[in-house]
């Protein structure tokens, strides 16, 4: 194993992470070899799984500026990421310098490296809690999570790149609305979920048959994902590849570029 390959006490790299596969689509250097493997075994028969991590990342970026912009000064992000360009942190006190974030993620690779994610600071607080999507009522109890926020206010709920790793059995629908039901009205769900509706048939089913034999993620069609996302109103553009939610003057959204974007991204407001 290599210096780089070094792992923290606890960390588990016999087998693959999905903050660690997507740290490696993204750039990052906190990943391992098993999990470049898979990373690999994704961009061997769908190339543009990197692409599209990098444009799920982005929509990340332009959504909670969006959120900020309507005056959310509060966010919870569930299945945070190891710390990349852009948290989302960085981005709304971009907008709102005393925006606070309760960071969650049931990954301890993800809490190893949260004390960079919260440097002291006098801006907004942020706070990182272990914790599992698949059990919102004990994230929505959690200390660290009511410490920066206030339930009776409007909140940034962010469920970005995290659904397609919850499994049909296990109600991804129910878990957004269990969510949604403890924030007031005026929050605003952010989320994005890959889909290999895009991919030749042929891509769509290796990826598949990857995932299967990974037990890693899964990527669905259009209206599956928005049938997670009825507890909102979507704002414009509603759910759509992540290079057509609210682009940034010039972006690339020709045909050939977005076939190479298999995530849906959408931005809900609770009525
Ligand atoms: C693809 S990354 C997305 C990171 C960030 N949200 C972004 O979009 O840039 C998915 C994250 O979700 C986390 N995750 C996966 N399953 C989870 C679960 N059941 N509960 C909490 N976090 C989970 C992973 O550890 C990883 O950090």
């Amino acid at each position: 194993m290599s210096e780089q390959d070094w792992a923290p006490t606890g960390i588990d790299i016999s087998r693959p992470h999905p903050a660690r596969v997507y740290d490696y689509h993204i750039g990052g250097k906190t990943n391992y070899p098993v999990d470049r493997e898979l990373a690999e075994r994704f961009i061997a028969v769908a190339p543009q799984t990197s692409v599209t991590a990098l444009d799920n990342r982005a929509f990340l970026g332009r959504a909670v500026r969006y959120a900020a912009e309507q005056g959310i000064d509060q966010f919870l992000d569930i299945g945070t990421g190891i710390p990349a360009p852009g948290n989302t942190h960085e981005v709304a006190q971009e907008i709102v310098p005393s925006a606070r974030v309760a960071y969650v993620d049931n990954d301890p690779i993800v809490l190893a490296h949260a004390r960079a994610l919260m440097p002291a600071t006098d801006r907004g607080r942020t706070t990182f809690t272990m914790g599992d999507v698949r059990e919102p009522e004990k994230i929505l109890a959690a200390p660290e999570v009511r410490e920066v926020i206030d339930f009776d206010r409007p909140v940034g709920l962010l469920l970005v790149a995290i659904l397609h790793y919850v499994a049909d059995a296990e109600d991804p629908a129910g878990i957004v609305n269990r969510l949604l039901d403890a924030v007031p009205s005026g929050s605003l769900l952010i989320a994005s979920h890959t889909t290999s509706d895009f991919l030749p048939p042929i891509s769509a089913e290796r990826v598949l048959e990857i995932n299967d034999d990974a037990e890693f993620m899964l990527p669905r069609p259009h209206a599956t994902i928005a049938s997670y996302l009825t507890g909102v109103d979507l704002v414009e553009p509603g759910l759509v590849q992540a290079p057509l939610w609210r682009p940034e003057e010039g972006t690339d959204l020709s045909p050939e570029r977005l076939s190479q974007s298999w995530i849906y991204t959408a931005v809900g407001r609770k009525a």
